[in-house]
């Protein structure tokens, strides 16, 4: 394989602004100083795997304006291969996050050219796909998009998707999933009415499998996560760090858990070292500003 990792998804210009609170409906609250970094879900995952060292490629489409260019720019500074974005059919995607003191933020994303990935899109770029390891995904493209994917994966490659931001997901794609990983949120939509309130995460993860994935990743926060598979479900412990912005937490645990698998590592190791990239993120602002280097996750 010529590279470890090949991510399908969404680049967006994350517009951040700190908050001592959110506004409620019709409110007006004065913030910081705006903040313009490169984000997205899909080139999140592209820029962490490669700064751990995973031979990464993207495949993506950003406007032809300078938000696409600033998203172009981080890709190729991580050695992320670019060759898979595309460029043009409407303004690159936008995300307006406010962060909170506590680190937590909210996201408003405009998909704009994310929105414009099609399934021809995918099917043309089908050497990258033989030449991929590993194929990652999310939500913030459209869904059949997503499904042109799966059904675009090589003999013997492996998929894995975060299912955010969450959408009901066909039999198709829920098959195809080794593993699917999903925070709580995205857990209940995916459940739906299935996921009713008060059950353990166990039980989530072990009803999420029988929906159909090989294998499922549920991430807990501070809590760690828990991994499940037909050989039973574990719980992964985290690391206690201070949290000054978790923006892009969850696309560097995903990308790390996925390189790492790949590397041939069991789903229970793969994601005790996929916790600690997530929780190396969480310590800076920003999302693929904050990831971290394989010397630094050693090193926390
Ligand atoms: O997961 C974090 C990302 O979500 C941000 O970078 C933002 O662009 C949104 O896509
Ligand atoms: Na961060």
């Amino acid at each position: 394989y010529d590279y470890d990792l090949l991510v399908v998804g969404s680049a967006n210009a994350d517009l951040v602004i700190g908050v001592e609170r959110r506004p409620d409906a019709g409110e007006t609250v004065l913030g910081s100083d705006l903040a313009v970094h490169p984000g997205g879900k899909g080139a999140n995952q592209a820029v962490a795997a490669a700064r751990l060292g995973a031979r990464t490629a993207l495949l993506a489409r950003v406007g032809d304006d300078g938000h696409g260019r600033l998203l172009l720019d981080s890709q190729r500074a991580a050695g992320v291969d670019t060759v898979g974005v595309l460029t043009g059919r409407a303004p690159t995607g936008v995300a307006l996050i406010t962060v909170d003191p506590s680190g937590d933020n909210s996201i408003v994303v405009s998909p704009g050219a994310n929105g414009r990935l099609t399934p021809a899109d995918v099917r043309a770029a089908a050497s990258l796909f033989h030449a991929s390891r590993v194929v990652s995904t999310q939500l913030e493209i459209p869904l059949e998009t997503v499904g042109e994917v799966v059904r675009s994966l090589a003999p013997g490659s492996r998929f894995v998707l975060n299912p955010s931001p969450p959408q009901p997901l066909s039999a198709e794609v829920l098959a195809a999933c080794d593993p699917l990983i999903v925070n709580e949120h995205e857990a209940k939509v995916i459940l739906g009415d299935a996921g009713a309130a008060g059950d353990e995460p166990e039980d989530w993860a072990r009803r999420l499998l029988a929906k159909g994935p090989r294998s499922v990743v549920v991430t807990l926060g501070g809590e760690g996560a828990l991994v499940a598979s037909a050989e039973g479900v574990a719980r992964v412990p985290s690391v206690t760090v201070h949290a000054v912005d978790t923006t892009g937490a969850g696309d560097a645990f995903t990308a790390a858990l996925a390189w790492r698998l790949g590397a041939g590592e069991s789903l229970a190791e793969a994601a005790a070292y996929a916790a600690r990239v997530g929780a190396a993120t969480v310590t800076k602002e920003g999302a693929q500003v904050s990831f971290p280097t394989a010397e630094e996750v050693a090193a926390l």
